[in-house]
C-alpha cells in the first residue's frame, strides 16, 4: 500500500474533545479517529487502565509494545505516561504501524493533554522519530503553520520547529538533531522534571514506526509482543485489520503472557479472536459500561470472561467473522466475501436471538 501522505491535507479534520485533547475525523472513511467524550481519556480508559500495569507487567524485565493504528499516538503515549508514573526499570521497545506518514510526523506536537504535567512524553516521542521528523521538516512546519489547524498544537513546539527548519542548525544533521533535542530539554521541561527525564534518557526505551499497511508490517515482525493495541477503524467499515487472518498473525507475534487491547465489542471480532486461539473478555469502563475487548493466551488474564450472552451472539450471523487469507484483499473484497458467506450460512439474526434469549431469561427468573 502506498504511504498516504496527502490524505492528511485533504480528509482529515481536527476537533477538541470533550477532556480538551485535539482529536481527529476522517471524512473518507466518514469515522472518527478518537472518541468526542475525549480522545486522551479514551486511550487511558480503554488502553492503559484494563492492563492492570503495576500487577502484570511491572516485573517484567523488557517490555515489547505493538501499537497497531498509531494515529497520532495516544495510546502509546499514555503507556510512556504509565511507565513513566510507575518508575518501571526494564527495557522498552514500542513497534507503531501506521499508514499516515503524517500522523506520526506531528503526533509529538499535538495539544494532547500531556505537555503540561508530562512533557517527557513528547520528548521521548521527539528523540525516537528524529530522524523522520528531519527527513519532513517542510511537511511538517508547513503542517504546523497551516493557520486552520494552528490551535491544536503546541505553540511551544510550533515556534521550535520554525526554529528547526529555518536557521541556528546549519550544521550536518547529527549536530542539528542534537541541537533541536538540547534546545526542547531545557525549554520545556522545568526544574521538577529532570529527574523524571533524566530517566528516560538513562534507560533503553526504543521507539520504531513502520510506515505503511499494518498487514504486511505484522507479517515481517518477528514477534515476542507483551502488550498489543488494536485500535482500527470500525470493523463495519473497514474489517481488513479485524480478520480471522489477521488474529492468527498476531498470534504469532505475542508472547504466552501477553494482552491484547481494542475498544471494538464487535461479536464477530470476538468470534474472529477466539478462533485464532486466544482466550477473549470484555473490558468495562467507570460507569461498568462495555468498552472494549481483550485477548490473551493465558486464560488467568482474562478478568471479565465472555458470558452465554456474548456466546450466543457469536453464533448468530452477527458473529460471522471476516476473512483475507492472504492478507491482501481490499476493505470491498473482504465485505463482499463476509456479505456471500453470510447469506449461504443463514444464521439466526442477532435481534431474533436477543429476542429468544431476553423470553428465556423472562422464564427462569418467572420459576425463581
Ligand atoms: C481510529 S484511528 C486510531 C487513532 C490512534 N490510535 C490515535 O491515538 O490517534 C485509526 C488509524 O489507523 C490508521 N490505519 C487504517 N488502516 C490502516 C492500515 N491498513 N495500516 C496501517 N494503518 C492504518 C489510520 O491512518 C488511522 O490513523
Amino acid at each position: 500500500m502506498e504511504i498516504d501522505k496527502k490524505s492528511f491535507k485533504n480528509k482529515i479534520n481536527f476537533l477538541f474533545t470533550a477532556d480538551g485533547s485535539a482529536g481527529l475525523y476522517n471524512m473518507e472513511v466518514d469515522d472518527v479517529y478518537h472518541s468526542v467524550y475525549g480522545a486522551k481519556s479514551e486511550a487511558i480508559e480503554k488502553f492503559i487502565m484494563p492492563l492492570d500495569f503495576e500487577k502484570i507487567f511491572f516485573n517484567r524485565k523488557e517490555l515489547k509494545i505493538l501499537d497497531i493504528c498509531y494515529g497520532i499516538g495516544y495510546n502509546t503515549k499514555a503507556l510512556i505516561k504509565k511507565i513513566i508514573e510507575t518508575k518501571y526499570i526494564g527495557n522498552v521497545e514500542i513497534d507503531l504501524l501506521e499508514y499516515n506518514l503524517n500522523l506520526i510526523l506531528v503526533s509529538p506536537f499535538i495539544k494532547d493533554g500531556f505537555f503540561k504535567t508530562y512533557p517527557e512524553v513528547s520528548y521521548a516521542l521527539i528523540q525516537n522519530l528524529l530522524h523522520i521528523i528531519y527527513e519532513n521538516k517542510d511537511e511538517l512546519c508547513s503542517m504546523l503553520n497551516k493557520s486552520t489547524n494552528k490551535k491544536f498544537y503546541e505553540p511551544f513546539y510550533r515556534h521550535l520547529i520554525k526554529k528547526f527548519k529555518n536557521f541556528r542548525y546549519n550544521l550536518y544533521p547529527r549536530e542539528k538533531n542534537n541541537a533541536f533535542l538540547h534546545n526542547i530539554y531545557y525549554h520545556c521541561i522545568s526544574h521538577s522534571m529532570k529527574n523524571r527525564l533524566k530517566y528516560l534518557k538513562n534507560k533503553n526505551f526504543v521507539i520504531t514506526p513502520h510506515i505503511g499497511d499494518a498487514r504486511q508490517a505484522v507479517k515481517e515482525l518477528s514477534g515476542c509482543y507483551d502488550i498489543v493495541f488494536l485500535d482500527a477503524f470500525t470493523p463495519a467499515k473497514q474489517p481488513l485489520l479485524w480478520t480471522l487472518d489477521f488474529f492468527k498473525e498476531l498470534y504469532r507475534v505475542t508472547k504466552k503472557d501477553c494482552m491484547i487491547l481494542t475498544y471494538s465489542n464487535s461479536s464477530s471480532v470476538r468470534h474472529a479472536m477466539l478462533e485464532s486461539g486466544f482466550f477473549v473478555g470484555k473490558l468495562f469502563d467507570k460507569e461498568n459500561r462495555n468498552c472494549g475487548t481483550c485477548a490473551s493466551k493465558n486464560q488467568d488474564y482474562i478478568k471479565n470472561k465472555l458470558d452465554d450472552f456474548d456466546l450466543g451472539l457469536m453464533k448468530t450471523s452477527a458473529g460471522v467473522y471476516y476473512i483475507d487469507k492472504n492478507l491482501n484483499s481490499s476493505n470491498d473484497e473482504i465485505l463482499k466475501e463476509h456479505e456471500m458467506r453470510k447469506q449461504q450460512l443463514q444464521l439466526e439474526s442477532s435481534s431474533q436471538f436477543i429476542k429468544r434469549y431476553k423470553n428465556n431469561q423472562e422464564h427462569l427468573n418467572e420459576k425463581i
